[in-house]
Order: structure tokens, then C-alpha cells, then sequence
């Protein structure tokens, strides 16, 4: 490479991968690995970070891999580069999710406001939230989303609808207790051993998750199947997903579903880019966020969970399906005004950790 001039420098790189690892991920699971070639960055899922059984096709890493990839591409923007992009730039490679080559933008405009949202940006999972939404603020957050091509998001228009997708919501975050499968995936992102006041660069620090103190002991020992299991015959399941989806929601004033054109992997990939454009500019506009993806996820048909409970995996996807046609519903967002900053927020790892050249 040797005559060759490089046109982004190496404090530029770490800046541009520091914001990219500053994106959401399902469970803070930061299933990203990057390397550069030149000018060119490569942006991989991380074999061990992802595919497990709600990441089935990659559909909750893909959605990763858009938020962290927007991040960079925004970033690099404020710094007065432009990017070329490439989506899965090789087919046979299915964790390589996109190429990216930068160069200087001497016409590029760098006024960016997304920018300087990026590392405020964080899920808070606690509530009641105020209102309301104006209808000025809901049309700033579609416009984000619509900059990326075939992305919108949905609004419940009616009450009815708003009911009808809280029930939606609802039984997916019930079903996470109540499969086997999808309790172990849930609980095994919990990183319990760092107590309730404690942080950790991966996975959900319990402290993130705004459960009540007097709730703490018997939430932290459901992480066992067993008890699980006998407190399910009790409905355990239903009083859990009622708490951690019905009653926020039904405390904070906005409500809205990310809905992607297909399952194409290029529109998940396309779908996370919106996520954050949105995610950013609701944190600009001073308003909390709280996603909800199982239903969306779920709803899609590829999580392979037990036989018993493909009925209300079709059931959800038919309701899901009707309310936002046409296109697939991927994420609800819950949104509102909380009074002050959430005192804990999901870590991330060093920087070098990601590093796949
Ligand atoms: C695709 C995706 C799905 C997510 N699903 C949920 C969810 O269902 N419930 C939830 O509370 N948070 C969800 N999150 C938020 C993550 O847990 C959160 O981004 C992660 O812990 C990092 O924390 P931060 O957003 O504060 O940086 C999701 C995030 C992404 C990108």
C-alpha cells in the first residue's frame, strides 16, 4: 500500500467504531466486529455474540448491525466524511453485513444534529412517563425513519388499535416467561452476579432493568426452570409480562412500531438505520425510549420454539399483520418525558475487543 495516500486517519477510525459500539443491541449482546481495509471498514456479526434462538436468521443482530452502522455513518458525516455502502457485500458470507468506504466531503454539509445524540442516546426501562407527543414530534421521528428507503414507522391511529397492539405486546413478553427456550435465552443475558447497583460492559446489568426493590429477590430466582415452571402453573408468566409491557405502556403517552418493507435481510439491516435515526432524534427532542422487539421478532415465523406455542405465534403475527399492512412490524417503541436521566445505563467493551482485521 506503500505510495498510497490514506485519507482517514487513525484517531478518525477509533472515532467512527467509537460511535458505531455506542448503537443498541437485543439484550446489550454488541454482536460487532470490525475491520479495516485501507479506507474500507468491514462491519461482521460476531459469530459468538449472536444466532441464538431469537436472533434466528440474524433478524435481532441485523437490527444491531443497522443501529451501530447509522451511528458511524453519522458521525463520520459531522467529521466531513461521506461514505459509500455496501450491503452484504458477499452472499456466501452471511456474517458480513456491509462494506463502507469513506472519503472527504469537502461538499458534504457536517452540520449533523443526530451527532451529538449519539453517546446520550440509552433504553430506559423505568416509567411513568409524561406527555404528550405533539403531532410536531411524532412527524420528526417519521421523517427520520423515512430517510431510509421503504422504512416507516406506525402510529395506533384509534384507541382500539392502541389496546389492539398492547395485546400483541403482551403475550409475546408473556411468552418469554412461559417457553422453556425463550425464559433460558432471557435469563441467561442477565448478568445477576454484578448485584442490583452494579455495571457491566455486556449484557443487561439487573440495575438497567427498573425492577422494584421488593421484587428483586423473587425475579432474580425465576432465573431457575424449575421454579419458573411451578410459578407458571400460578401465572406467573401473565402477571410478568403484564408488568414489564402492559403497565409502562399504558403509563406513557407514546406508542409506535418500526415497520419494515420485507424480511429481506438488506430491510432488517435497513430497519436498525431508522431505529436509530428515530432513537436519536426522540433523545434530541428529550424523550425516553423503551423498545419492545419480541413481538415483531417473533411474529416473523423463524424463532423456532416449542410446537405448543406456534399457535400464538401465528396468532400474533395475523394480529401484528393487521394492524401496520402492508409490511412487517419489527419493534415497538415505547416513548414519553421521564423527570430526570436514568442513573444506570448498559456498558459496553473496550474497543479493541471488536477488532476482527
Ligand atoms: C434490536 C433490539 C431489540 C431490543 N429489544 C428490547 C426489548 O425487547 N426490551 C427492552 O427492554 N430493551 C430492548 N432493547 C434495548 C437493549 O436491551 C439495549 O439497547 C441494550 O441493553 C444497550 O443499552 P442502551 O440502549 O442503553 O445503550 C433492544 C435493542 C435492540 C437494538
Amino acid at each position: 500500500m506503500q505510495g498510497r495516500a490514506r485519507t482517514v486517519d487513525r484517531q478518525t477510525k477509533a472515532a467512527i467504531l467509537c460511535a458505531g459500539i455506542a448503537a443498541p443491541s437485543a439484550d446489550n449482546s454488541q454482536p460487532w466486529r470490525f475491520a479495516w481495509r485501507g479506507d474500507a471498514l468491514d462491519l461482521h456479526i460476531d459469530a459468538g455474540r449472536s444466532g441464538r434462538v431469537s436472533d434466528t436468521r440474524y433478524v435481532l443482530s441485523d437490527l444491531a448491525a443497522g443501529a451501530c452502522l447509522e451511528n458511524m455513518l453519522i458521525h463520520a458525516r459531522s467529521l466531513g466524511y461521506a461514505a459509500d455502502l455496501q450491503p452484504f457485500p458477499q452472499h456466501d458470507d452471511e456474517l458480513w453485513v456491509a462494506r463502507v468506504r469513506w472519503r472527504r466531503d469537502p461538499e458534504g454539509d457536517p452540520i449533523e444534529p443526530l451527532a451529538g445524540a449519539i453517546e446520550q442516546r440509552h433504553t430506559d426501562r423505568r416509567f411513568p412517563w409524561r406527555g404528550p407527543i405533539t403531532t410536531e414530534t411524532q412527524a420528526r421521528l417519521n421523517d427520520q425513519a423515512r430517510l431510509i428507503p421503504g422504512q416507516r414507522l406506525w402510529w395506533p391511529p384509534t384507541a382500539r388499535e392502541r389496546k389492539a397492539a398492547l395485546g400483541v405486546i403482551r403475550q409475546a413478553e408473556t411468552l418469554r416467561f412461559r417457553s422453556p427456550t425463550l425464559h433460558a435465552e432471557l435469563f441467561s443475558s442477565i448478568r445477576f452476579a454484578t448485584g442490583w447497583h452494579g455495571a457491566c460492559e455486556e449484557g443487561l446489568a439487573p440495575a438497567t432493568l427498573a425492577v422494584e426493590p421488593p421484587m428483586r429477590p423473587f425475579f432474580q430466582a425465576l432465573r431457575r426452570p424449575a421454579l419458573m415452571a411451578l410459578f407458571n402453573r400460578l401465572g406467573a408468566a401473565s402477571v410478568l409480562g403484564w408488568r414489564s409491557a402492559w403497565l409502562p405502556i399504558r403509563l406513557s403517552p407514546g406508542l409506535c412500531l418500526l415497520v419494515i418493507p420485507s424480511t429481506a435481510r438488506s430491510d432488517v439491516l435497513a430497519g436498525g438505520r431508522a431505529l436509530q435515526r428515530v432513537w436519536l432524534q426522540a433523545t434530541l427532542d428529550g424523550l425516553s425510549v423503551q423498545p419492545y422487539a419480541a413481538a415483531g421478532v417473533l411474529s416473523l415465523g423463524f424463532v423456532p420454539i416449542e410446537p405448543a406455542f406456534q399457535r400464538w405465534l401465528s396468532r400474533m403475527g395475523a394480529a401484528l399483520g393487521q394492524l401496520c399492512a402492508p409490511g412487517y412490524g419489527l419493534v415497538f417503541l415505547r416513548i414519553g418525558y421521564a423527570r430526570s436521566a436514568p442513573r444506570d445505563r448498559s456498558g459496553r467493551r473496550a474497543l479493541a475487543s471488536f477488532d476482527a482485521s
